[in-house]
């Protein structure tokens, strides 16, 4: 991992972010599934503007161009992007008995497999421990579980998301304590 700087993204990186995205649901989600469940996964995933407004959200740069972006959130809602269908809830979150959420995770294809999500996803779990959560918790999508697994998440429970133009998608809900025990 060299020459990478870590900064919170900003409402000005939106643009950047979204196109990021995109590529990367495109790109990635190839190997995982049908060409009809990453149309799908499209209309869900992506950027949840909250996770930036409440400074929560993390993007690595190189040469001054985005890498890769992901965050945390001491907010109840699980996942989705601001686009999809998916009821967001607002509440906060209990360090003393809830999981903080991880979101959003994403690398530009041109940057994959170059530590880029492990390092965000440090980064993350840093700041969620540090505001006093014990564990964390994600919706993982199938080109994500690779990433968890390999960070220590373990899968807690499978799920098919609702039909999205008539098409279901695999997620796996997967966690671990940050104190590094599993
Ligand atoms: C998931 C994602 C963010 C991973 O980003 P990344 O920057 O390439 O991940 P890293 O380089 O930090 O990978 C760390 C480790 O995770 C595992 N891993 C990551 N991607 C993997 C893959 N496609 N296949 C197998 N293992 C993988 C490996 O153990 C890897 O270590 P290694 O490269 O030394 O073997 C990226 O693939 C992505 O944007 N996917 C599409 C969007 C998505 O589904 N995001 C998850 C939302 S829940």
């Amino acid at each position: 991992m060299t020459g990478f700087t870590h900064r919170l993204a900003q409402l000005d990186d939106l643009d950047a972010l979204h196109a990021l995205m995109a590529r990367a649901i495109a790109a990635l989600q190839a190997d995982f599934l049908t060409p009809a469940q990453v149309a799908a996964s499209a209309q869900v995933m992506g950027l949840d503007r909250q996770l930036v407004e409440d400074q929560t959200y993390v993007l690595l740069e190189r040469d001054g161009v985005i890498a890769g972006c992901g965050g945390w959130s001491w907010r109840a809602t699980m996942y989705g992007g601001d686009a999809s269908a998916i009821v967001r809830d607002p509440r906060p979150l209990d360090p003393a008995t809830d999981a903080a959420r991880i979101r959003a995770m994403y690398t530009d294809p041109a940057c994959i497999r170059q530590g880029v999500g492990r390092q965000i996803l440090r980064l993350c779990e840093d700041a969620a421990r540090a505001a006093g959560f014990a564990r964390a918790e994600m919706m993982a999508t199938l080109a994500g579980e690779p990433l968890y697994r390999a960070a220590g998440y373990l899968p807690i429970e499978h799920v098919i998301s609702d039909p999205i133009d008539g098409v279901t998608v695999p997620l796996i809900r997967m966690g671990k304590t940050l104190d590094g025990r599993l």
